[in-house]
């Protein structure tokens, strides 16, 4: 689809998340439409507690997202089984061809939200490495050290550094996502090592740098992991994204916790974007002069790193400003309201979705 640097309105194939936290209970009930309305599949991360770890559990998920969808929502949740130590390579294999494990997906252990039970050391997983290569199941990883004597800014970078660079060398044919990238050194790497490896970029990424969590106070909306780097990174990771290279791919990690989790002595990493999640995106594009390049990152490049068909549909944006809400009302799982603060809480955006087209043919 062509889309003018200067258009005022403009229709992409329909998009898809390749990274989302949909949690579950009554959280999942109250975000699930956020990502379903717009995007049509979304890859969903397994972090709940406890971890999609098994066959039944990633099916008893799956039934739990479908049974919470407004009816007439259509939308695919793609399920990850999470990684552990003595995760089974014949579980993997299993899951993969009944079609449930689309992808696996690798938290260093203790490095952010749920991870505890993840890997505690790379090496150990190699034989379900090898298992996922010869299977072509993709590995989907949060790429940081957990090593305290990192400074937590340059996680991310020595994670690439000390890990995956190996880990490519030793599994040349393994699908791999480094998602949530922050930093140049993650884009250059990424750029200069496919046609295998890709990496998800989120809207937060995009839009806001390390300052933001420090303006005139301590503010926990903007804190997430990996957490957002210097203004370089910001405007690296910019520069990636609107490029059209298909090793680049939206992927939110939109993360939600309630008000009363991230404002606490300890609070959560998470930024819950969900609700304006493509409209921030296409603010990026139109202000990097890119919107000819969104419908590749929003809506072609995953897919097709995936082996996936695009989407039928399409959806249409339109240049008409609009507030994004302090917060939203949710029911906690004892029934109590509280709140979620969204990405964006209190600014005005420029785009809206004006439609969701439906070609009729699914
Ligand atoms: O900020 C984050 N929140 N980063 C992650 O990796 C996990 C996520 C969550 O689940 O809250
Ligand atoms: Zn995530």
């Amino acid at each position: 689809m062509t889309n003018h640097p200067s258009a005022k309105k403009i229709t992409i194939c329909q998009p898809d998340d390749w990274h989302v936290h949909l949690r579950d209970g009554t959280l999942l009930k109250g975000v699930l439409r956020s990502t379903a309305k717009v995007f049509r599949r979304a890859i969903v991360m397994p972090n709940l507690q406890p971890p999609i770890t098994s066959i039944d559990a990633a099916f008893a998920y799956r039934d739990r997202i479908l049974a919470s969808l407004p009816r007439e929502l259509s939308f695919t949740p793609l399920m990850t089984a999470y990684l552990t130590d003595d995760f089974s390579s014949k579980v993997l294999e299993k899951g993969h061809s009944k079609g449930i494990f689309f992808a696996a997906k690798l938290y260093p252990a203790n490095s952010t939200t749920n991870s505890a039970s993840g890997v505690s050391d790379l090496r150990r997983i190699d034989f379900l490495l090898e298992t996922m290569e010869r299977i072509g199941l993709p590995l989907l990883i949060h790429g940081e050290v957990t090593d305290p004597d990192v400074d937590i800014f340059d996680r991310e970078a020595v994670f690439i550094d000390r890990h995956l660079t190996p880990l490519l060398t030793r599994f040349p044919d393994l699908r791999i996502v480094l998602e949530h990238i922050t930093t140049e050194h993650a884009v250059k790497f990424v750029e200069s090592n496919g046609p295998n490896l890709a990496a998800t970029i989120t809207p937060h990424h995009l839009h806001i740098n390390r300052n933001a969590m420090f303006l005139n106070g301590l503010r926990s909306d903007f804190y997430c992991l990996p957490v957002v780097k210097r203004e370089k990174h910001r405007l690296a990771l910019r520069k990636a994204a609107t490029s059209g290279k298909p090793c680049f791919f939206l992927g939110t990690d939109s993360a939600p916790h309630l008000r009363s989790s991230k404002e606490n002595a300890c609070g959560c990493a998470g930024i819950f974007n969900a609700p304006f999640a493509i409209e921030s995106y296409v603010e990026v594009f139109e202000q990097e002069d890119s919107l000819d390049s969104l419908e590749a990152f929003a809506s072609k490049n995953g897919s097709q790193f995936y082996g996936l068909p695009s989407n039928k549909d399409s959806i249409t944006l339109i240049k008409e400003s609009q507030t994004v809400p302090k917060y939203i009302e949710i029911l906690n799982d004892q029934g109590q309201l509280e709140h979620l603060v969204p990405f964006h809480a209190g600014e005005t955006l420029s785009w809206r979705i004006e439609t969701k087209n439906s070609n009729g043919s699914e």
